[in-house]
């Protein structure tokens, strides 16, 4: 029952061809070769385009020298008016600098921490869900931001702020392309729509509103021990200073939109593995009513099949399907001369059903991770290097908790077999409906 992976047997595709499908669908533009090939190079007009699936030069540009593959302000352009000069998008002494903030929020025993708050979304999302057809999409985006926002701000999604953010976010998601043809031609301004920008802008002044009131009880003494405060309230240890207020405002922005897309996407992706392979399902139920009966931090290392299930939804559908770099300086990739300005891709949606990495690359096989370690650079849906997503073992335990609480009291059958398409994150075309029963 798992959708083969979308696309395309086309084996050559031209520039205005390849833009058309990006625009309309990113994943089913990419063609069959690429999950067989050690690197691609596509010719545009304006720059070179590299995609990287060999191990030796995913980490080389991912790991041993990301200095030489900065992010490229191509793809992040887009997310300008909502993510400002957020961690996910600078680069250099700037980007370190606030990496040096904010790692020690997520470090060592720091996600236990946010373990309560995930147990109560857990349960709140329980009592929401009904019997019937189900768009399980929704329901994951609604409880990740519950999550986020119960750890960020000490707040949960039927606050009014906090559901207002919610809803500025959704429009924002709405209007803005995935992507904007300046992201393929250098030259051509930058252009966002009215729309996104008014929604990013209304966003940004809910999320400052959320900022200066945690500024506020922190000055006054009484802010609660979350994530926002401890953010806050952290210095860099080679500077001694720490993110002014306005700072604050687009480091939320990527807390939100990097800590609850992606889950949310990774959460739906497994209920769907889940209801379309009803074996695993039960396994994964009876682990899960153990760990519910009960529910300890500690617990989570004790779920092994829940976390192969995840491991392998990861593996094939990856929420962030690709990184874009951008090559610094000259570069020799294969034997081939790559100019500065070349545009590098790495991307987990190719890796994780590549042909020469995996077994049976497109099937869903937990027991795979039974039978041993894939290559490093095979499995990447968090990144690797120093630019390695810093909520990854906050996602983990986050994902555990809610597919265990909602696999422990329903059950999930298919009505249909979404296609997956890349909006934010991998997302469902039609959304992932699911018939659910109490379990
Ligand atoms: C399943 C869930 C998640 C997945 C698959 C995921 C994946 C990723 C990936 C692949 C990157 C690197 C992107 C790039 O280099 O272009 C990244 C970066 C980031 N993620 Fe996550 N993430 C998840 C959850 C979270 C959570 C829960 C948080 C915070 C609460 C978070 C915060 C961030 C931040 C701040 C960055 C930027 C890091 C930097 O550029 O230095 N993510 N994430």
């Amino acid at each position: 029952m798992i959708p083969p992976k979308p696309g395309a047997r086309d084996r050559h595709v031209s520039l205005w061809r390849y833009w058309r499908l990006f625009r309309k669908d990113i994943l089913s533009a990419q063609p069959d070769r690429l999950f067989r090939a050690k690197m691609a190079e596509f010719r545009t007009p304006f720059f070179r385009s590299y995609l990287v699936n060999e191990a030796d030069l995913v980490r080389r540009v991912l790991v041993e020298h990301p200095e030489r593959f900065p992010k490229s302000d191509r793809v992040t352009r887009g997310l300008r008016p909502l993510l400002g000069r957020s961690v996910f998008v600078t680069n250099g002494a700037e980007w370190a600098h606030q990496r040096r903030i904010i790692d020690p929020a997520f470090e060592g025993g720091r996600v236990k921490d946010g373990f309560p708050a995930m147990i109560e979304a857990a349960r709140a999302v329980i009592s929401r869900v009904g019997e019937g057809v189900l768009d399980v999409e929704e329901m994951a985006s609604h409880a990740t931001a519950d999550v986020i926002f119960r750890t960020l701000f000490s707040r949960t999604i039927d606050d009014d702020l906090a559901r207002e953010t919610f809803e500025a976010f959704r429009a924002f998601q709405r209007v803005q392309p995935v992507a904007t043809i300046s992201a393929l031609l250098p030259w051509w301004p930058v252009h966002h729509p009215r729309r996104a920008r008014e929604a990013a802008a209304r966003l940004r002044g809910l999320v400052a509103e959320l900022v200066a009131a945690r500024q506020a009880d922190i000055e006054a003494g009484h802010a609660p021990e979350d994530l926002a405060t401890r953010i806050m309230t952290t210095t860099d240890p080679e500077t001694g200073e720490g993110f002014s207020e306005a700072e604050m405002v687009d480091q939320v922005a990527i807390f939100f939109l990097a800590g609850h897309e992606t889950s949310a996407a990774l959460l739906g992706w497994a209920l769907w593995c889940l209801a379309a392979a009803p074996d695993w399902g039960a396994r994964v139920r009876e682990e899960a009513q153990v760990f519910m009966a009960e529910p300890g931090f500690a617990s989570l290392s004790k779920m092994p099949v829940t976390r192969n299930v995840l491991r392998e939804t990861l593996r094939l559908y990856p929420p962030v399907p690709m990184f874009v770099r951008e090559t610094a300086g000259q570069e020799t990739f294969r034997q081939r001369a790559v100019k500065p300005g070349a545009q590098v891709v790495v991307s987990p949606w190719h890796l994780g059903r590549h042909e020469l990495l995996w077994a049976d690359p497109d099937a869903f096989d937990p027991e795979r991770w039974e039978r041993g370690k894939p290559a490093r650079e095979a499995w990447l849906p968090f990144s690797a290097g120093p630019r390695v997503c810093p909520g990854a073992g906050f996602a983990m335990a986050e994902a555990t908790v809610l597919v265990a609480a909602l696999m422990a009291a329903f059950r999930f059958e298919v009505t249909e077999i979404p296609v997956p398409v890349a909006h934010l994150t991998v997302r469902a075309r039609d959304g992932i409906r699911l018939r659910v029963a109490p379990a």
